[in-house]
């Protein structure tokens, strides 16, 4: 007896965009209280090693394995007809060993009930994978260069001592010389401030934040300092809740991304500080717990944009584009918003760049308990 054949469920997606697209994704539909495969891609096909005939009209559950709350996921993302990011999660087709993959569910206008579910190994998910990465990387070689910088300070300072003495003695010419090393101690000073404050390892210490009240103390200073050039407009929404952070981390967060955006333009421009709430991305911590991150700040700005070269690693160490830059703002934004367990991402173009941070909000327990926990989880 020959099996019938099994029909598509929904009109296949425009074909050249569907093929083309690197990363294994299906189009899910409900039957009978089922979530099946509606479609997919080669791609998908590739990852499963079986072919499209044979997954349309399967239960897609049955047929890949996800170590995460998949059900609950495709329930809201119906409910809330808004995308849902799940980081991490290990993905298993049966034949092989699990991937580490991130996924994406969305549901689709045009079909209905439709959702896409992309599925992206961690390698074709490099940005998050990296971001990872150089989370680690941090840790180990920032409390050394901590320590290291701490012991350069000490002798420094008797340095610039000594020549300020020297300096009493001297004819104005020669003072000259004495001037030059105690300036040029003082910038190496500086430079160490900031490794040994990227190097700072303390845990945020997080409550319930006022995200406006911190992203005004962050505007006052940026106003009367290095963005007096500038001209700084902010579009915030009012009805935002409180951020679980830690407000002197989040105001040298914020403080650092204006600063950028100043430097970006010396001869003036517009910074605008945008918040908004959208729900949709969701992280994992370090513990493997879901993170949901519905807050959001855009710091904008209409400069020339991320020089190419460096657009991609603009968030490690040391990497910076301007000449007497250290690199080490936007590591430091980037070390404090992961200690958030937050998102931090950069979309830059000529003429609009945007600084996006993703924070979670405070939980609705009681300050004092919901503190004590986060201290012990962060220890
Ligand atoms: N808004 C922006 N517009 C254009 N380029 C930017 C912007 N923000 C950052 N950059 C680029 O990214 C580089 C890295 O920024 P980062 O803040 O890490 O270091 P820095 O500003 O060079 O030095 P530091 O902040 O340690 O004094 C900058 O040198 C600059 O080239
Ligand atoms: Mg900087």
């Amino acid at each position: 007896m020959t099996p019938a054949r099994r029909k598509p469920i929904v009109a296949p997606v425009p074909g050249m965009i569907w093929s083309a697209l690197p990363v294994p994704a299906f189009l899910l539909a409900q039957r009978d209280g089922c979530e099946v495969i509606a479609d997919c891609n080669p791609a998908a096909e590739l990852f499963m090693s079986v072919s499209r005939s044979a997954l349309i009209a399967e239960p897609v559950f049955d047929r890949l394995s996800i170590d995460a709350p998949m059900e609950e996921a495709v329930t809201r993302a119906r409910h809330n007809r808004a995308p849902i990011f799940i980081n991490d999660a290990e993905v298993c087709t049966g034949e092989r060993a699990p991937v580490l993959c991130n996924l994406q569910l969305a549901p689709v206008e045009e079909a209905g009930e439709t959702l896409l579910l992309l599925v992206a190994p961690r390698e074709v998910a490099g940005r998050l994978g990296r971001a990872q990465a150089i989370k680690a990387a941090a840790k180990s070689a920032t409390g050394m260069a901590a320590m290291l910088a701490h012991e350069i300070k000490n002798p420094l300072a008797g340095i610039a001592g000594a020549a300020q003495l020297l300096s009493m003695g001297l004819k104005p010419a020669d003072r000259e010389l004495t001037d030059l090393i105690v300036a040029e101690t003082r910038r190496i000073v500086a430079l160490l401030d900031q490794v040994e404050q990227f190097g700072d390892q303390r845990p945020p210490r997080r409550q319930a934040v006022n995200i406006h009240d911190v992203l005004e103390r962050a505007r006052r200073s940026a106003v009367v300092g290095f963005a007096a050039h500038m001209s700084l407009r902010d579009e915030y929404d009012p009805s935002l809740p409180t951020v679980w952070g830690d407000a002197d981390q989040l105001l040298q967060v914020f403080l650092n991304l204006l600063k950028n955006a100043a430097q970006a333009q010396p001869d003036g421009g517009e910074i605008r500080i945008r918040t908004r709430f959208e729900r949709g991305l969701r992280l994992r911590d370090d513990r493997g717990r879901d993170v949901s991150l519905p807050l959001h700040v855009d710091i904008i700005d209409d400069g020339p944009g991320l020089p190419p070269a460096i657009a991609d690693s603009v968030f490690e160490p040391f990497v910076s584009g301007r000449e007497n830059g250290t690199g080490l703002g936007l590591a430091l934004v980037s070390k404090i918003i992961s200690a958030h367990d937050g998102w931090i991402e950069c979309d830059s173009v000529p003429g609009h760049t945007v600084f996006s941070v993703s924070l979670p909000m405070a939980p609705s327990a009681p300050p004092a308990q919901a503190s004590a926990a986060q201290t012990k989880e962060t220890d």
